[in-house]
């Protein structure tokens, strides 16, 4: 079903991190088409590809190019792609995120530098490099998203290094809101309770985590991609038009409860 109030109507909006219908992306992607938004994917290689292209069918004929966030060239393509084509940019989603397996499984003390390097890379500087690029298309204002985990502000058994990279992350967001807010570009995170999807399952112990959250959160249950696609939504209209730089909990309040 299309259109709710077209919250969205006439946005360009790059939506990067669609692996699979689990992935984040994937109901933010959705949420924000039935308000009526211009959709533009990138996928992070042949295989994403084809399950995007799988996932989005409801859509119709999608726009999707790719982009490995390690690779500069390649972003740099997208945003000359997006640039050409659109011209404009007003909103960018950014639900992306890798550590090594072994990563989140050790000790954090063990961490290899390279396994330090790649994470941050991948799951923090991505952030600077293509917000960096849309930042010249986002002549009319725009909202820029991420996705964070509270796993930033408390240690937390076995999400180690990603946590590190979701409080750099976090960071990054409070200086790019700072830089880009003068040009009506707000920059927010959502910081989501756990979800079962590809990359959530990586972390240790993710079921029992699911339990947890379910049993003490005041809402007693998990977040859905739908919570998530309705808060994105918000912050990326001009609903949100005040708020920039802030990490917003969408976890069934899990994070506000003491036991
Ligand atoms: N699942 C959870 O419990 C949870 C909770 C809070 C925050 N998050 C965050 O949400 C975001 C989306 O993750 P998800 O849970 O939907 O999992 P997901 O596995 O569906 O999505 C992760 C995405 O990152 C992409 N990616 C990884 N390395 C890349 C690279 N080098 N270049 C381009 N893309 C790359 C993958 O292709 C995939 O689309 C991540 O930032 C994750 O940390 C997830």
């Amino acid at each position: 079903m299309k259109c709710m109030s077209d919250l969205l109507k006439g946005k360009n909006i790059l939506i990067m991190g669609v692996r699979n219908k689990w992935s984040i992306a994937r109901g933010i992607a959705e949420a924000a088409w039935r308000e009526g938004a211009n959709l533009i994917f990138t996928y992070q290689g042949d295989r994403e590809k084809e399950s995007l292209l799988k996932v989005t069918a409801g859509m119709g004929e999608i726009e999707a190019y790719p982009c490995d966030v390690t690779n500069d060239e390649a972003i740099d393509l997208l945003f000359s792609n997006i640039k050409e084509k659109h011209g404009v940019l007003h909103g960018l989603v950014h639900a992306i995120a890798y550590a090594k397996s072994e990563d989140l499984q050790d000790s954090f003390l063990n961490t290899s530098r390279d396994g330090f390097m790649l994470a941050m890379d991948v799951s923090c500087y991505s952030l600077v490099a293509v917000s960096r690029r849309a930042l010249p298309l986002m002549t009319e204002g725009g909202s820029i998203v991420t996705l964070t985990y509270r796993g930033s502000v408390k240690a937390m058994q076995g999400y180690n290094v990603m946590g590190v990279a979701k409080a750099a992350l976090e960071a990054s967001v409070r200086y790019m809101a700072l830089e880009m807010g003068p040009k009506n570009i707000r920059v927010n995170a959502l910081s989501a309770g756990p979800i079962k999807t590809m990359s959530g399952k990586g972390v240790q112990n993710f079921s029992d985590i699911l339990s947890v959250v379910e049993e003490r959160s005041p809402l007693k249950r998990n977040v859905t991609l739908e919570d998530l696609g309705g808060t994105a939504v918000y912050l990326l209209s001009g609903l949100s038009s005040g708020l920039t730089g802030e990490v917003i909990y969408i976890d069934c309040g899990y994070n506000n409860v003491g036991l």
